[in-house]
């Protein structure tokens, strides 16, 4: 039931918080995380692995540098189908996350037993209880988010970020390293993370607008400096399959390696800057795409508004920390690639040649 909303994509995109809050339900405890059938020594853990396709894989991208910068634990991160076919140099201690809304995907079942076979803890992060995944895993931490209908995830994403932020904090809390008083404020900020979320929900009419204003680009960019750059790719993702958009993301700092030569003033460009001590940077990326002719949307964290004062179209986002930015910098791309697809007539929910669950390799 799409209640009062035209597509589920649109209900889905405005069922985050909800979702947000869901997936926090009984995690949080007198300041403590818990999890509970997390059945494996957490603490033993020397080495993570993170594979997922699509989405999920850019969640666990966002995952890894959560899981890195407070726990100090090394992250690799594959595409599912990328990992069940290399060599992977397993250690004693090793654990894999896998990361799927279905939890049927080929791919990433294919990592799943890969990990399996060679004696590694499988740990999943699913939002369809009782799938396949669930059934192998030997621990699973389900998003809560409720069913998706919309073949372009929106809500799971942002519920997968809060489901690897709050293992992040727990593996920080269970191996102590993070103090008390840093564990406590990052806690504060994870469970009031969806208000901000509710808050860039309120820009569905400024993005709509820019949305109209571009319906007919053909080519879009996204940039992105660290925790901006998997969000990036998010966002161009979504482009691509509402809209049939073609868009790419870059890392900021990458595109003047070649793929500048590209731009010309036909190209879309959707900076995003929600990073503090990456801001000035991405910023004179952005000022150079700028001066070759683009076009240029510009996503900025309310705080760092001074360094877009130049530019037309700016959406700014809440304030938050740098590590939660991607649960509210992706809110207007979801909205974006929402409204292009809208204007440009194709099937929002149900774009073409895609499936929910993508069950061959
Ligand atoms: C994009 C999208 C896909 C899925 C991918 C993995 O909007 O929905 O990229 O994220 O096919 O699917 P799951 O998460 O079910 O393994």
């Amino acid at each position: 039931d799409k209640g009062d909303f035209e597509h589920f994509m649109i209900k889905e995109i405005f069922a985050g918080p909800k979702a947000l809050r869901q997936t926090l339900n009984g995690r949080i405890k007198d300041n403590k995380i818990i999890f509970s059938g997390l059945n494996f020594e957490i603490k033993n853990i020397n080495k993570i692995f993170i594979a997922g396709c699509g989405t999920a894989y850019h969640a666990g991208l966002v995952g890894r540098k959560a899981i890195e910068e407070l726990t100090g634990l090394q992250v690799e991160i594959d595409l599912a189908s990328e990992f069940a076919y290399r060599r992977v140099l397993w250690q004693a201690g090793d654990l894999l996350i896998v990361i799927s809304q279905s939890g049927e995907t080929a791919d990433t079942l294919a990592a799943l037993y890969k990990a399996k076979q060679a004696g590694i803890p499988v740990l999943a992060i699913l939002n369809v209880p009782g799938s396949t995944m669930a059934r192998w895993a030997d621990a699973v931490i389900y998003t809560q988010a409720g069913p998706e209908i919309s073949i372009a995830s929106t809500k799971v994403y942002l519920t997968q970020l809060m489901a690897l932020y709050l293992l992040a904090l727990y593996l920080a809390q269970e191996r102590g390293t993070l103090s008390e008083a840093e564990l406590n404020t990052y806690i504060k900020s994870i469970t009031t993370i969806d208000q901000k979320v509710e808050k860039a929900l309120a820009l569905q009419p400024t993005v709509k607008e820019i949305a109209g204003y571009y319906r007919d680009t053909d080519n879009a960019f996204f940039l992105g400096r660290g925790y901006d750059y998997p969000v990036a790719m998010e966002g161009a993702l979504k482009l691509k399959e509402t809209s049939y958009v073609h868009a790419e993301a870059y890392a900021a700092g990458e595109l003047k390696h070649g793929s500048i030569a590209l731009l010309n003033g036909d190209v879309l460009v959707i900076g995003l800057v929600s990073q503090d001590a990456l801001a000035e940077k991405t910023m004179s990326n952005i000022d150079e795409i700028k001066s070759r002719g683009a076009q240029t949307i510009v996503i900025c964290k309310e705080s760092l508004q001074k360094y877009c004062q130049e530019y037309e179209k700016v959406i700014i986002i809440p304030d938050t920390e740098p590590w939660l930015a991607p649960l509210v910098t992706v809110v207007p791309l979801q909205l974006f690639a929402y409204y292009m697809a809208v204007f440009r007539g194709t099937e929002v929910d149900n774009p073409r040649h895609l499936t929910k669950a993508v069950t061959v390799e």
